[in-house]
């Protein structure tokens, strides 16, 4: 009996959904329900390379001056290059707060698979008066160097391939948003 290789299944396009936004825009919130639903719907696992859990990790020596978050983004887009390249799904969850570096990561990622940036324009008032881990008081004390919105930049990226502001539009919706850029590009 002899057996035949199989040609192996294409891949499916590759995605990554490129969160970026000030601390408390809602990055990690949108990114970890669009990721299960992704989960839920597509059968398809996603990584999702949250910014504060990569500095846990990938990026630990790393602080805030605009070399070491220029470095943290250069090593989450190889990383997203990388899942992408294989066909996969990953979201960062990063405050990339720089346009230059956020399109390094464009242009990195997207000669594998689809790129899409989504800028979480909350405003900065309604992501202070979050201020879920108190970042925001401890850099307007001044205990924070270099805290992005209050004494760093954010640079509005140049280009977006959707625009949510949280203080505005539901969770669910901007899922569903980001949803339709999956089935608009299976379809
Ligand atoms: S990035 O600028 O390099 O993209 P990243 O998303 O990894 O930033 O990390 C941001 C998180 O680090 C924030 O959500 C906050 O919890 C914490 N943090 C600590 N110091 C700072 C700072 N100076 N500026 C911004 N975030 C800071």
């Amino acid at each position: 009996m002899s057996v035949q290789a199989q040609p192996p299944s294409p891949l499916p396009r590759g995605i990554c959904f490129f969160l970026t936004g000030l601390s408390g825009s809602g990055k990690s919130t949108i990114a970890s329900s669009l990721r299960e639903a992704v989960e839920r719907s597509q059968s398809r696992a996603v990584t999702l390379l949250d910014g504060d859990v990569v500095r846990t990790h990938l990026s630990k020596e790393l602080g805030f001056s605009r070399a070491d978050r220029d470095t943290n983004i250069a090593r989450i887009a190889f990383v997203a290059a990388e899942v992408v390249k294989h066909g996969g799904i990953v979201i960062s969850a990063a405050i990339a707060p720089y346009d230059e570096a956020r399109l390094r990561a464009r242009e990195l990622i997207s000669a594998h698979g689809k790129f899409v940036l989504v800028h979480l324009s909350t405003p900065l008032s309604v992501c202070e008066g979050r201020d879920v881990k108190g970042l925001y008081a401890r850099a307007r004390r001044g205990e924070i160097a270099h805290f992005t919105g209050v004494s760093d930049i954010y640079e509005i990226p140049s280009i977006s391939e959707l625009v949510i502001d949280t203080a505005t539009t539901s969770v669910a919706d901007a899922v569903a948003q980001l949803m339709a850029h999956i089935s608009k590009d299976q379809a």
